[in-house]
């Protein structure tokens, strides 16, 4: 049985003041439980420090939205894997589409950012994920495959058995237009299956969450699918109750 993960990416969003309220609303939230579910949050880097001191002791786990794939040098305004597990950071976001957009990150950048991570005992959350223009043409599995292809040929599918896949159609980022159970079922369905071709142990056990504008309103739906493991979620994860119903969704 997989162990379901949510986990909050709350992007460039928040201040030193915000942020820590968010962070005692959701230790307070979770006092008294949330079961079965490993609940992470990826604050902006600045507040790493601050998110790993209060989140102590708590069962929130810390992510980070970010890396870089060398282990040190003149990379100006770059982190690299090991100062984040100096700050107990389990998770790095690998892949996200707005850095493969907006950071011009390569599939084989990604893959290089997701072996970096692993040296340091921490899991990547490998994004993957279709244009709308690329659905529409009927080549979203296409692109899907692509993505993992990279880092499975570059770090070898035993690598696999500490990442979680985060499947996140861009179309359905920040839209309020979420993929319908049916199609993100679809979908990891698909991407599990490309797993299982490789190894059919890993693939049985990797953790495939969907993320694109899951709510309190949509998550059981989504995360009641039986290859939806959990969900990584944007603006919703910066509201605490709306958070924590949708950590508790999962059942
Ligand atoms: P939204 O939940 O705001 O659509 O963002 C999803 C996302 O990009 C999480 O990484």
């Amino acid at each position: 049985m997989r162990r379901s993960l949510v986990a909050g990416n709350w992007k460039m969003h928040g201040s030193r003041e915000s942020i820590a309220d968010l962070l005692q609303a959701l230790i307070k939230g979770a006092r008294d439980g949330i079961d079965g579910v490993d609940v992470v949050v990826c604050p902006p880097l600045p507040y790493l420090q601050m998110s790993q001191q209060m989140l102590a002791g708590s069962v929130w786990q810390l992510g980070a939205q970010t890396v870089h794939s060398q282990p040190c040098g003149a990379y100006t305004g770059e982190v690299a894997a090991s100062m984040l597990a100096d700050f107990s950071v389990r998770y790095v976001l690998v892949g996200h589409s707005e850095r493969r957009q907006l950071a011009h990150e390569t599939d084989a950048v990604v893959a290089e950012k997701f072996s970096a991570v692993l040296r340091h005992a921490i899991s990547p959350i490998l994004c993957l994920g279709e244009t709308l223009e690329e659905r529409e043409s009927g080549r979203a599995e296409e692109v899907v495959a692509m993505q993992l292809n990279a880092v499975l040929e570059h770090s070898g599918v035993s690598a696999m058995a500490n990442a979680v896949i985060a499947y996140e159609p861009v179309w359905a980022i920040g839209t309020g237009r979420t993929a319908s159970a049916g199609q993100a079922q679809e979908m990891h369905r698909f991407i599990r299956e490309l797993m299982a071709r490789r190894s059919a142990k890993v693939a049985g056990q990797i953790r495939i969450i969907y993320g694109g504008s899951v709510n309190a309103g949509n998550a059981r739906a989504l995360f009641a699918q039986s290859d939806i493991d959990g969900g990584l979620v944007g603006g919703a994860s910066l509201k605490a109750d709306e958070f924590l119903t949708i950590c508790k969704s999962v059942s």
